[in-house]
C-alpha cells in the first residue's frame, strides 16, 4: 500500500475521553503499559498467575525454533478446572455463569456449581463413548448450554475440539471432521431460529455417512423435531444425564492443543488454527478482565456472538469463565419474535457490558433509532466491537443511541489466528476515536510496515504486523506446518503478517483499513474499501455500504459501492441520490474517491460470520458469473441485487 492511501484519511476528529469514574477504578491503568514495556514477558508471566497451575512453568517463552512457541514451558494446569471448579471452591459456587435465554423465550440458569456438574457428567460420557485425551471431537451445535459444556469437557479430559458453526453445510462440516479426523460429533436435533425450529442433525447425517473417522454421534434433543436415528448415534439425556456428577481433571501440558477452529480465508481448504492451553487461557482470562474493565461480582456480561466462531470461544466461554464472570447467553436472532430483541435481553438482565459486530449495529442503524429508544439499557456502562473496521458513524450511533453517550466504546482487532484481543483502547485510559482501534495492548508487540518491513511514520500506512510472539499466538495449521510459515510468517522476515491494512495517525493511534485484498487501485492510488464505504455511511440516508474496485479501462480499477438506506430515509432512489452520494464521498475524501457507480440495493452478500464478500459483488460490478457462495448467509441475497442492476454496460 502507498502513501497515496494517506492523503484519503478519514477526516475524523471527534474524542472521547474514558469516562472519571471507571477511569477511577479501571482494572487496567496508564502504568500497565510501561510495566509491559519495561518487561513484556515478566508481565505475560504475571498474567498467567490469574490462572491455577498444577505444576509451575519453567521458562515464559521458548522461541528458539520461530514460528513455533511454546509459551509456560513444563507448566500444566487443567482448563475446565480454571474456568469452572476453582470458582466452586473459592466459595462462588451460588454465582450465576449464564443467564442462558432462548429464542422461544425459554430460559435456563447455570451458576457455577450446576456448571460443574454438567461439565463432569458431561466428561465422563466422553469417556464412556471411549474418548481420550488427545482425540479430536467436532461440536456442530445451536446456542444452547450443551455448546460450552460440551467444550469444558472436552478441555477437562484432554480432548481437542472444532466447533463448527451451525450454519455451515454438510459438505463443509465434513471437510472439517475429515481435517481433524474426528471420532465423535457432538450435535442436537435442532436450534430455533427466526422463529422455526432449524434442523441440524440432518446435516450431520449427510456428513458422517462419508467420515469414517466418526465413531458416534451424540444428539442433544432441543427442538423435539423428529429425525432419524442410526446405530451410531446416542441421545445426550440418555448418556449424559445418568452420569455421576463428579469427576477428577487432570493436569495437562501447558502447550496441549485445547481447539482447532476453522477459518475459511478467501482461497483453498480451510484452515485448521489451533490453539492451546495455557498461553491462550493466560490472554483472553487478562484481556477480558482489562479491556472490558470486568467486576465479576457486580457486572453482568454479553458478547452477541455465536460460539461457532472464535469471538464466541475466548469471550463467552473461556476469558469470562476464567475471570468467574456472570455472562448472558442468546441461541436466537436478534430480529426475533420483534427487532427489539436484544435491547429487551439487556433490559431484562441489567446487561452492564455488551460486545457486539459493527454488521449488527449497522443493521440497528436501519432498523431506526426508536426501537432501542423503546428500551430501558441505563445499565450498561461498557460497549464493544469486534469482526471488521467499524465506521465512524456506526461507533458514533453505538455511542449514542445504546450506549447513552456514556459508555466508552472499545473497539477491539483481532483474529481466529491471534486468539485472543491485540489492539483495543483500555477503557479507563484511552480517549475514543470513532474508527480507531488505538492501541496494541500492554505485552502485545504491533507495527505497520512498509512492503520492505520498514515500520512507517506517524501518518504513514502499510501493512498490519506482530513483532514478538505473544501467549494466545496461533501454534499452528493443523496438520500442515508449511502452510502455517507461508501464509503468516513469510511475507516480512521475523514478523507474523496479519493480512490487514493499517494506518498510523499523528499521534501514533491504529487505524484497521481492512484487509489487504480489499484495497482498490485507481488510477494509481491505493483506496481502502473501508475508507470510502465510511465515508458513504456519514450520509444521513445510508446504513450500510459496500464498495469493490471493477476493472476499468480508463482509470484500472473503478470504484463500485452497494448501499442500502435507512429505514426512515426518504428520496434515496435514481440518479439523483447516486449524484448525491458520489458528490458526499468526493467531499469527504476527495474526487478520486468518488464511485463510478452506485447501486441502491435492499441487502449485502455476508458470509455466516457476518462480513462481507466484495468478491461477489466484484463479480456482479464486473458482470461475471458469480463464483463461490456457499459461505453466504442467504443465497437469495444475490439475486436481489442482481435484479436491481441496471442491463448491463
Ligand atoms: C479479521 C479476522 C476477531 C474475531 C472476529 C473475526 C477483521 C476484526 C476488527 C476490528 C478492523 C477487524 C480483520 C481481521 N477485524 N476485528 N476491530 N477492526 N478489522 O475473526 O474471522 O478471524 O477475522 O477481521 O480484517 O483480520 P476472523
Amino acid at each position: 500500500m502507498s502513501q497515496e492511501t494517506l492523503s484519503n484519511l478519514l477526516q475524523e476528529n471527534r474524542r472521547f475521553a474514558p469516562p472519571p469514574e471507571l477511569a477511577a477504578s479501571a482494572n487496567a491503568t496508564a502504568e500497565t503499559y510501561a510495566e509491559a514495556a519495561e518487561d513484556r514477558l515478566g508481565f505475560w508471566a504475571r498474567q498467567a498467575e490469574r490462572l491455577s497451575w498444577s505444576k509451575p512453568w519453567g521458562e515464559v517463552l521458548d522461541w528458539t525454533n520461530p514460528p513455533f512457541a511454546k509459551w509456560f514451558v513444563g507448566g500444566e494446569l487443567n482448563v475446565a478446572y480454571n474456568c469452572v471448579d476453582r470458582h466452586v471452591e473459592a466459595g462462588l459456587g451460588d454465582r450465576v455463569a449464564y443467564h442462558w435465554e432462548g429464542e422461544p423465550g425459554d430460559t435456563r440458569t447455570l451458576t457455577y456449581a450446576d456448571l460443574q456438574g454438567e461439565v463432569n457428567k458431561a466428561a465422563n460420557a466422553l469417556l464412556e463413548l471411549g474418548v481420550r485425551k488427545g482425540d479430536r471431537v467436532a461440536i456442530y451445535l445451536p446456542m444452547i448450554p450443551e455448546l460450552p459444556i460440551s467444550m469444558l469437557a472436552c478441555a477437562r479430559i484432554g480432548a481437542t475440539h472444532s466447533v463448527v458453526f451451525g450454519g455451515f453445510s454438510a459438505d463443509a462440516l465434513r471437510k472439517r471432521i475429515d481435517d481433524a479426523q474426528a471420532k465423535l460429533v457432538i450435535t442436537a436435533d435442532g436450534g430455533y431460529r427466526r422463529g422455526k425450529p432449524s434442523a441440524l442433525k440432518p446435516t450431520v447425517d449427510e456428513a458422517v455417512a462419508e467420515t469414517p473417522s466418526i465413531e458416534k454421534v451424540l444428539v442433544v434433543r432441543r427442538t423435539n423435531e423428529p429425525t432419524a436415528t442410526h446405530e451410531r448415534d446416542v441421545w445426550w439425556h440418555d448418556l449424559v444425564d445418568g452420569q455421576s456428577d463428579e469427576h477428577e481433571a487432570q493436569p495437562h501440558d501447558a502447550e496441549h492443543p485445547l481447539f482447532i477452529l476453522y477459518t475459511s480465508g478467501t482461497t483453498g481448504n480451510p484452515k485448521g488454527i489451533l490453539h492451546t492451553s495455557g498461553g491462550y487461557l493466560t490472554q483472553v482470562a487478562y484481556t477480558h478482565h482489562a479491556v472490558f474493565d470486568l467486576k465479576p461480582e457486580t457486572d453482568v456480561y454479553w458478547c452477541s456472538a455465536d460460539i461457532g466462531w472464535v469471538t464466541g470461544h475466548s469471550y463467552i466461554v473461556y476469558g469470562p469463565l476464567a475471570n468467574g464472570a456472570t455472562s448472558v447467553m442468546y441461541e436466537g436472532t436478534p430480529d426475533t419474535p420483534h427487532r427489539g430483541r436484544w435491547w429487551e435481553v439487556i433490559q431484562k438482565y441489567k446487561v452492564t457490558i455488551f460486545y457486539t459486530a459493527p454488521t449488527a449495529i449497522r443493521t440497528f442503524m436501519k432498523w431506526g433509532d426508536d426501537i432501542p429508544a423503546g428500551y430501558d439499557l441505563s445499565s450498561l456502562r461498557l460497549i464493544g466491537s469486534v469482526g471488521e473496521p467499524i465506521n465512524p458513524e456506526a461507533y458514533v450511533w453505538y455511542r449514542h443511541h445504546i450506549g447513552a453517550d456514556r459508555c466508552p466504546v472499545v473497539d477491539t482487532w483481532w483474529q481466529t489466528e491471534t486468539g485472543g484481543i491485540m489492539i483495543s483502547p483500555l477503557p479507563g485510559v484511552t480517549e475514543g476515536k470513532p474508527g480507531a482501534a488505538m492501541r496494541p495492548l500492554p505485552g502485545v508487540s504491533v507495527d505497520v510496515v512498509d512492503d520492505q518491513g520498514q515500520a512507517v511514520p506517524n501518518g504513514g500506512g502499510g501493512f498490519l504486523v506482530v513483532k514478538e510472539p505473544w501467549p494466545s499466538m496461533l501454534r499452528t495449521i493443523w496438520g500442515d506446518d508449511e502452510r502455517y510459515v507461508k501464509t503468516y510468517w513469510s511475507r516480512f522476515e521475523g514478523m507474523y503478517f496479519a493480512g490487514d491494512g493499517a494506518k498510523k495517525d499523528d499521534d501514533g493511534d491504529l487505524w484497521l483499513l481492512g484487509r489487504v485484498d480489499d484495497v482498490m487501485l485507481v488510477s494509481g492510488h491505493n483506496i481502502s474499501t473501508t475508507e470510502v464505504e465510511s465515508a458513504l455511511v456519514s450520509h444521513p440516508k445510508v446504513a450500510e455500504a459496500a464498495v469493490t474496485g471493477a476493472t476499468d479501462p480508463v482509470t484500472g480499477q473503478a470504484i463500485v459501492a452497494f448501499v442500502i438506506p435507512r429505514g426512515a430515509a426518504e428520496g434515496t432512489e435514481g440518479e439523483g441520490f447516486a449524484k448525491e452520494l458520489r458528490d458526499h464521498v468526493a467531499k469527504a475524501l476527495g474526487p478520486i474517491a468518488k464511485p463510478r457507480q452506485i447501486m441502491v440495493v435492499p441487502e449485502l452478500p455476508k458470509t455466516r460470520s457476518g462480513k462481507i464478500m466484495r468478491r461477489l459483488l466484484k463479480d456482479v460490478a464486473e458482470n461475471r458469473s458469480l463464483g463461490d457462495v456457499t459461505t453466504l448467509t442467504d443465497g437469495s441475497v444475490m439475486d436481489l441485487i442482481s435484479a436491481k442492476l441496471p442491463a448491463a454496460k
